[in-house]
């Protein structure tokens, strides 16, 4: 893989990884945001923005990193050892994605580390609420197997929460119309009931007999309108799947359009999938028309609101512990 860093206008910055087949994927410093991720045919494969300014200017979190603590936090609170930590009200009552300070608007310091692209920031402790001077590691990597990982790293001085997420949409056509008519395949037999503020109410469900059901490939669109509450109360799909991999780097979803298909892997618990079913139309990138269910998301993560849910896992990372995820995307494509 080859690695360049190209310096843009303020402090941003654009890294590009290829590999010797001309697979090649666009990171900014800022946010760690993934700008795009070509095909060798020029294919374009996620939505995005041509400046990092634009990226600022929108609410989508396309491309980006999420953290300290991707989804919602509900109430905006939660306490460890008896203290309440505040966080910022930025969905009704409850923090989504960390807020404004979260990590999707940071500019990470860059260095390239044998074949790896390593983004690097530090957080204080109460910066947008939450506990612990902290330090949040990227690494992304592009293999000759068309495989682009991304390893998340966190740790912290004091007790604190974690989950980090990457936030790109895809659309496997080239990035135009709506992604319904894609085929999708989720390695997972349950998902977290939210209630009608997409706040998880606790319960844990199985995904059969119900629109969330993707053990055997079929169209994102095929049950999207289902008039069940489960997708009502959020528009389409936003859910969060427990995922079957045992927390090992496995398989765990499959995406189609056509001829190009792209294989997630993912040491990670929890999946977001999410339909884009709150984008507005406007212009993304190469004057491309955005609207919504443009793209669907696969935010790889551990239990949403787990430190305010007793039946999930609590998020804890103790103070010197490591937080530590990796998820990969495989593309393959026909040649034309
Ligand atoms: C996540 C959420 C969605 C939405 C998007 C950002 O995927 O689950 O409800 O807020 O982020 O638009």
């Amino acid at each position: 893989m080859i690695i360049t860093l190209q310096q843009l206008e303020e402090d941003y910055m654009l890294c590009h990884c290829e590999n010797q087949q001309g697979f090649a994927v666009d990171i900014l410093n800022l946010g760690g945001i993934v700008q795009n991720i070509t095909l060798p045919n020029g294919k374009e494969m996620v939505l995005g923005y041509d400046t990092p300014q634009e990226y600022l200017n929108h609410c989508y979190y396309f491309g980006a990193t999420i953290g300290p603590f991707a989804n919602r936090i509900s109430n905006a609170n939660y306490s460890l050892h008896g203290v309440n930590y505040p966080l910022e009200k930025n969905q009704g009552e409850h923090c989504l994605h960390s807020g404004s300070t979260g990590l999707h608007q940071k500019i990470f310091d860059v260095k390239i580390e044998g074949d790896c692209l390593l983004l690097h920031t530090t957080l204080p402790h109460l910066e947008g609420g939450f506990s612990g001077n902290r330090n949040i590691e990227l690494r992304y990597h592009v293999d000759e197997e068309n495989l682009f990982t991304i390893e998340y790293r966190g740790s912290s001085d004091k007790d604190t929460i974690f989950n980090l997420t990457n936030h790109s949409y895809f659309h496997l056509g080239g990035g135009y119309g709506d992604c319904l008519s894609h085929t999708m395949e989720i390695a997972s037999q349950q998902f977290t009931l939210n209630n009608g503020e997409s706040v998880p109410t606790g319960e844990i469900l199985p995904v059969e007999n119900t629109p969330l059901d993707f053990r055997v490939a079929k169209e994102i669109g095929a049950d999207i309108s289902s008039p069940l509450e489960i997708m009502t109360q959020c528009g389409g799909y936003d859910h969060n799947f427990i995922l079957d991999n045992q927390q090992e780097f496995q398989k765990v979803a499959i995406a189609t359009c056509g001829d190009v298909s792209m294989t997630l892997f993912s040491d990670c618990p929890c999946m977001q999938f999410y339909t884009g079913n709150f984008i507005d139309t406007h212009i993304g990138k190469k004057r491309s028309v955005y609207h919504k269910r443009s793209g669907f998301c696969l935010e790889t993560g551990d239990f949403p609101n787990g430190i305010n849910t007793p039946t999930f896992p609590s998020n804890i990372t103790k103070a010197g512990d490591i937080w530590q995820y990796k998820t990969g995307f495989q593309f393959s494509w026909k040649d034309e």
